[in-house]
């Protein structure tokens, strides 16, 4: 085994380097401390590796992202969403009898539980989906039995088809709450994607034959969104599984997380900025100026990332998903085009070019939501649907550790040092 050797103060200790299964290096630094008395200081994690994985491989100079070892463009080719959650979950491609158990569990659990009603009814009309989703994921958790059960196997796989069932359900009823439309009721001959456009756009007197298009561009979407490795979100799932908090206490934070618009609310970014520069008929080159200048702190959403320093491959795949579901629906949408230009530019502009900023996954994705008609505020909650394997996938990797270890960093400390505490009678006014 190789190791690597610091120094400090005269004194030098060496470290296990791991290897993983596509040869990335990493420096074991778990006795750090215990022998030097130091701690490694990464604000932001950029260069912190927080656990060992075997979900999601991504190469960000390459471009590279697989799932279970399949890359991304095969998976968004021939597969579905509901069998690459499987995959993403447990490892392997599901064989028929597992496929049918699979769906067989999903149709089961599809219908939220009918008191859950009430807790939609609490919140106004215009609350933000993705408060409701959070709120919710935890509510339906406490309708599951087996919740307070063991993390036994059959549990765990109980409460992974609900969850992925019922975070369609719950997205499609919360849209409906904010139409004041009834909620509909999932059908047991839809299949996953056709089912939520059914739950979405359905309406008592008026039902919907789901258009198998956008359903297929549905699934793409949720598909390329199924995991990401060590993101802000599934990195949050981990830390609250790591508590021995359920499965939906930890999904529940990691909704919370993707919420912010550096991570999963970009995507609504996106179309935001798309929208007001089609609507003030600004050039694209203009607006990449106002982006460059620092004074600005204007963004290019749906740009940059954290890990890739290339294409995201999902964002090649999108775009393409998005010129086909804008043909086959026969939509002209102009926030493509403004879209590609931008793109165009900024892969000319030294500014993106020197820095590596290349497109992310949410820089086309919004164009598709938009063609199948779901409206901006819901766009992060369907990219936490998209992202539900993932997150269970990543909980289950804690709970089946040989032993739970609670993840707790530490911190360098730079606030006051020690000081006697000021009577309020004493306390400067
Ligand atoms: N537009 C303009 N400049 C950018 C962008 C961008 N989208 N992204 C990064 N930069 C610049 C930064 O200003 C910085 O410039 P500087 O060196 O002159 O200070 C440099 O590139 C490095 O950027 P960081 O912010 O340090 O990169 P980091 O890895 O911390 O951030 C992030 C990654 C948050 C994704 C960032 O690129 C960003 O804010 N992008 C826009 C938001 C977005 O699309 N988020 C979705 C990410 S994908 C996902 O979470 C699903």
């Amino acid at each position: 085994m190789s190791t690597a050797r610091l120094e400090y103060n005269g004194q030098s200790w060496d470290f296990p380097v791991v290897e993983g299964t596509e040869n990335e290096l990493g420096v074991d630094i778990s006795e750090l401390r215990a022998k030097s008395g130091l701690i490694t200081l990464d604000e932001g994690y950029g260069n912190t590796g927080s656990c060992k994985s075997a979900i999601t491989y991504i190469d960000g100079d390459k471009g590279i992202l697989r799932y279970r070892g399949y890359p991304i463009e095969q998976i968004a080719e021939q597969s579905s969403f509901v069998e690459s959650a499987w995959l993403v979950i447990y490892g392997e491609l599901p064989n028929e009898k597992q496929r049918e158990r699979f769906s067989a569990l999903l149709t089961k659990h599809a219908m939220i539980h009918e008191s859950m009603r009430n807790h939609f009814q609490g919140f106004p009309n215009n609350a933000p989906p993705m408060a409701i989703l959070s709120a919710m994921i935890n509510a339906i958790g406490c309708f599951s039995p087996e919740v307070l059960g063991s993390d036994t196997e059959a549990n765990f796989e109980e409460n992974a088809a609900r969850l992925l069932s019922q975070v369609r359900s719950i997205a499609a009823a919360t849209y409906k709450m904010s139409m004041g439309q009834p909620m509909m009721y999932p059908r047991p001959d839809f299949k996953y994607c056709e089912n939520f456009l059914h739950m979405m756009f359905s309406v008592p007197n008026g039902r919907i034959t789901p258009d198998p298009d956008a359903a297929r561009a549905l699934n793409q979407f949720l598909t390329l969104h199924a995991d990401h490795e060590q993101n802000c979100s599934t990195s949050t799932v981990r830390m609250v599984a790591s508590s021995g908090a359920n499965m939906y206490a930890s999904v529940s934070a990691g909704v919370s997380a993707l919420w912010g618009p550096l991570h999963g609310g970009a995507n609504v970014a996106v179309v935001n900025m798309l929208e007001e520069i089609r609507s003030s008929g600004m050039d694209p080159h203009v607006y990449m100026e106002k982006i460059k200048d620092k004074n600005s702190k204007l963004k290019l959403m749906g740009f940059g990332h954290r890990v890739y320093r290339n294409f995201d491959p999902r964002s090649r795949i999108l775009q393409k998903a998005a010129e086909v579901i804008l043909s086959k629906l026969k939509i002209q949408d102009p926030l493509l085009e403004i879209a590609r230009r931008l793109e165009e530019v900024a892969l000319r502009d030294s500014y993106f070019v020197d820095r590596k900023l290349y497109p992310n996954v949410d820089f086309y994705s919004g164009i598709i939501l938009r063609a199948i008609g779901i409206p901006l505020d819901m766009f992060t909650v369907m990219f936490a649907i998209g992202r539900m394997p993932g997150w269970i996938a990543n909980y289950k990797e804690i709970h089946d550790a040989e032993r739970l270890k609670i993840n707790r960093p530490r911190q360098i400390y730079t606030g006051a040092a020690i000081r006697d505490f000021v009577p309020r009678d004493a306390r400067v006014q």
